[in-house]
């Protein structure tokens, strides 16, 4: 037996000025949508913004429901729109900001998310950034998607 061990690569930055513009306008539409999230159940809205490699940005936000599992968070809601709408595009960067946050640090995808973040990048054939930002602290910068969800399920599984 041997012991194996996972490193996780990102880039932490402690001001967004250190940043590229086109990062720096992600992550402010992502502030901005987060503002328009429908949570009145958790109280913890979020925001999703996505640059395609047209340069083209979206956003969404998270969406509840009164039956709790009914709701989706606010990478799915891009994510899905995006996927449905423009199925050619490559999707560049997902910027994620959450505008309730108890913890100093950004806020971080769900399992559910990540998987389908993943997906995206897997179907692209590129890779994906992700951008987790915490609002007047720390930004992280992932790049690529399959950093966060370390042994991810493969679809080769499928295709056997
Ligand atoms: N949520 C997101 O939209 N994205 C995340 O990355 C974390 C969680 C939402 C789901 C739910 O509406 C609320 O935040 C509290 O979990």
């Amino acid at each position: 037996m041997i012991k194996k061990t996972i490193n996780i690569e990102y880039s932490a930055f402690a001001n967004t000025e250190e940043m590229a513009e086109s990062d720096r306008i992600l992550i402010n539409r992502a502030i901005e949508i987060a503002k328009l999230s429908y949570s009145p159940y958790s109280k913890f809205p979020v925001g999703a913004a996505v640059m395609l490699d047209s340069g083209e940005i979206f956003a969404g936000n998270n969406q509840e429901n009164i039956a709790f599992p009914s709701g989706t968070c606010a990478e799915r809601t891009v994510l899905n729109y995006v996927n449905a709408n423009f199925p050619d595009k490559k999707i560049k960067t997902i910027a994620i900001t959450a505008t309730n946050t108890t913890t100093t640090e950004p806020v971080t995808p769900c399992g559910f998310c990540r998987q389908v973040i993943v997906e995206m990048e897997m179907k692209q054939k590129s890779p994906l950034r992700i951008i987790l930002h915490k609002i007047g602290g720390e930004t992280y910068v992932f790049e690529t998607s399959k950093a966060i969800l370390p042994l991810a399920f493969d679809d080769n599984v499928l295709k056997n």
